[in-house]
């Protein structure tokens, strides 16, 4: 059984982007920008857009925060995100979510123009990805597709089995794994599915994003099946000084022998997401340059 750690995978990523970034920055004088929107003091949230801030300023990236309280209207975020949009100097956009109830997040999500959305969530981005001319991809799948060039994890032909239908995770590595090139078989479970040991124990991969701690138990895996947990959860632990502790969605400790390969949490896919989104930025920021270019 291999361990997936997600870190060396990252440093890769990171190693790449310094090149690039400093080559872009060179040949425009540009330095990509990344402007996240964070609402409320959500503890997740908050320790999230931190670890985003500090990577943009390990890769020398300009970034801006912008908080603003729970109660906050849907117009001024509106506002702000149109005023973003035009923004030169922005290349990418980022609201933090979840978002609270009394905001339509679909609506202030479609509100960041396509061209800026590091998160890859516009439907813009998403029909693109599902047409396989993916553009910004959403960064949590990136980072899966990461970790599995990386660990030269064939996925040609093998039967990736899904579970979660999130716009952030299961929808989007669903329709990447089945593009040409990655050329997985993909079914896709959800919290209706019925009989959802039988098909998950039918994976040669396993992806889980539901959320839910310690869910996966060894009867759901196949003996040699690859492992990926996506989830990030705390769960109380009263011998821990901060109260709690990160598990994923899969029983590692009592799941992993049975596997060939398993993702690690805490220091798995969660160490990727991050870096994927500085992937998009500079991405994003690279592409406005061009434009800019050309329309000159
Ligand atoms: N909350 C949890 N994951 C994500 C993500 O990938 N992007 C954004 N914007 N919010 C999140």
């Amino acid at each position: 059984m291999k361990t997936l750690w997600g870190k060396p995978v990252a440093e890769a990523v990171y190693l790449q982007l310094e090149e690039e970034s400093a080559r872009f920055i060179k040949s425009t004088n540009h330095v990509p920008h990344l402007a996240v929107v964070l609402v409320g003091s959500d503890p997740a949230s908050s320790s999230y857009v931190e670890m985003k801030e500090k990577a943009c300023d390990r890769l020398g990236f300009d970034h801006a925060t912008y908080r603003f309280d729970e109660s906050v209207s849907e117009a001024t975020l509106l506002s702000l995100l149109s005023k973003l949009n035009d923004d030169p100097v922005v290349d990418g956009i980022l609201v933090q979510l979840p978002l609270p109830d009394h905001l339509d997040t679909t609506k202030i999500l479609d509100t960041i123009s396509p061209q800026k959305d590091v998160d890859g969530f516009h439907p813009i981005n998403v029909g693109n990805l599902l047409l396989g001319n993916p553009s910004l991809v959403p960064c949590t799948p990136l980072g899966i597709l990461k970790m599995l060039e990386y660990y030269e994890i064939e996925t040609s032909g093998k039967h990736v089995v899904v579970v979660g239908r999130s716009h952030i995770v299961g929808k989007p590595i669903a329709a990447l794994l089945f593009q040409k090139g990655w050329d997985a078989t993909v079914t896709i479970c959800h919290s209706k599915t019925q009989n959802l040991r039988d098909i998950t124990s039918l994976a040669d991969i396993l992806i889980v994003a539901i959320g839910k701690p310690l869910f996966i138990t060894p009867d759901y895996v196949k003996e040699g099946a690859v492992i990926i947990d996506v989830g990030i959860n705390r769960v109380e632990d009263a011998g821990r000084s901060r109260g709690y502790r990160l598990v994923g969605d899969v029983d590692y400790e009592r799941v992993a022998p049975k596997t060939t390969a398993i993702t690690p949490v805490p220091g798995g896919v969660g160490v990727m997401t991050v870096a994927m989104l500085m992937n998009n930025t500079l991405q994003a920021a690279k592409k406005g340059r061009n434009e800019a270019e050309i329309l000159a």
